[in-house]
């Protein structure tokens, strides 16, 4: 395994100390109590490592695409390492995410996200009359086509700021595309296909991705409520980098377990639309990130999309009378739409589309 990405992270979760000050009832999810999270016995789960460097090297290409694809069928989630983005560029998208939500609330706001629009800030701690609420503030912003970054920065950091981040931000995300298109070739290899077989979905001008960054601030009463509840990705891939906290958990063989921090590994998971363009072989699982009362907690998770009006079929030779077609073809604009209007948890996306 790799260095510092071990099972043995310290246990995040204290012991309950009961605080005075309540969290408000519109953050308490039942699942949450019924779980006894705040006592419970964190477990730690070794996700499989997927070295890109050993996938480039024709002698190992095979083993790797075989540890991927064995891990997405699996538990959905790898780790991926020696993905060739500058360590450097990773700090510097946590400490501008940071600089962003240290930011007083009413600033943040005029980046506000709108009713039925993905991109923006958006913060549960901001009077929305709704009741189970993840305990988290997010930006998403939109690198291509057209990109949004700096638009949307603009409006809260002003011109003089924005632009080292809006750089920063954009530089990021043009490197989750190239290691989000590398790893659709470690994919297609581990199911026997040719190597450029996935990735023709995503190589699209109307490719649609989003880089959201997660805040979780720290919370009085952390097991009453959920930084984002159990849920599936929508989407094709999702490349995590996450700080330092964990928080992190994936739902396997029905229990929680926790996917320790890496700082030189990505976390990718298998989304709902990758399960159906891979006629289910690979699985999207079950994940959700658990809040402390200690620390803060920052992850920065791009979401690898296909084009809006690409239709996901998969491709033929993963249909046989053996494997009959697991879901009707469908657009991810559709799709996504259908994730957004209704809200569903611990279930996956796809069980109640099509
Ligand atoms: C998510 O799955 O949406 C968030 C994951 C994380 O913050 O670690
Ligand atoms: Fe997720």
């Amino acid at each position: 395994s790799t260095p510092g990405c071990g099972a043995n992270a310290a246990p995040m979760l204290e012991p309950s100390l009961f605080s005075a000050s309540k969290i408000p009832a519109a953050f308490i999810w039942s699942e949450a109590i019924q779980e006894n999270l705040e006592n419970h016995q964190e477990k730690f789960i070794h996700v499989p490592t997927v070295d890109i460097a050993l996938f480039r090297a024709p002698s190992t290409s095979q083993k790797v695409a075989q540890i991927a694809a064995q891990a997405s069928a699996d538990i959905g989630f790898f780790h991926v390492v020696n993905h060739g983005i500058d360590q450097k560029l990773i700090e510097k998208v946590h400490v501008h995410s940071r600089k962003f939500f240290e930011l007083d609330l009413s600033n943040k706001q005029k980046a506000s996200r709108l009713p039925n629009e993905s991109f923006g800030y958006s913060s549960s701690f901001a009077g929305r009359f709704s009741s189970r609420l993840p305990w988290k503030e997010t930006l998403s912003l939109q690198p291509s086509p057209v990109s949004n970054i700096p638009l949307l920065l603009r409006k809260v950091l002003g011109d003089k700021h924005m632009e080292s981040s809006s750089k920063i931000f954009t530089e990021y995300s043009r490197e989750m595309v190239r290691v989000g298109l590398e790893i659709m070739e470690v994919l297609a290899m581990g199911l026997g296909l040719d190597r450029a077989s996935l990735r023709t979905y995503f190589e699209r001008p109307d490719n649609s991705s989003i880089l959201r960054l997660n805040y979780y601030p720290p919370c009085q009463q952390p097991g009453l409520t959920f930084g984002t509840g159990p849920h599936t990705d929508p989407t094709a891939l999702t490349l995590l980098h996450q700080d330092n906290v964990s928080g992190l958990q994936v739902l396997h063989k029905g229990i929680w377990s926790t996917v320790s921090p890496c700082r030189h590994a990505l976390v990718a998971n298998i989304g709902d639309t990758l399960m159906a363009l891979t006629n289910k072989r690979y699985k999207s699982c079950i994940h959700r990130a658990l809040v402390n009362r200690m620390q803060p907690r920052l992850s920065m998770a791009f979401f690898f999309n296909p084009g809006f009006d690409t239709i996901v079929s998969p491709p033929e030779q993963l249909v046989n009378d053996a494997n009959p077609r697991a879901f009707l073809d469908f657009t991810w604009a559709k799709f996504l739409y259908f994730t957004q209007s209704v809200h569903r948890s611990g279930v996956n996306n796809l069980d109640s589309f099509n």
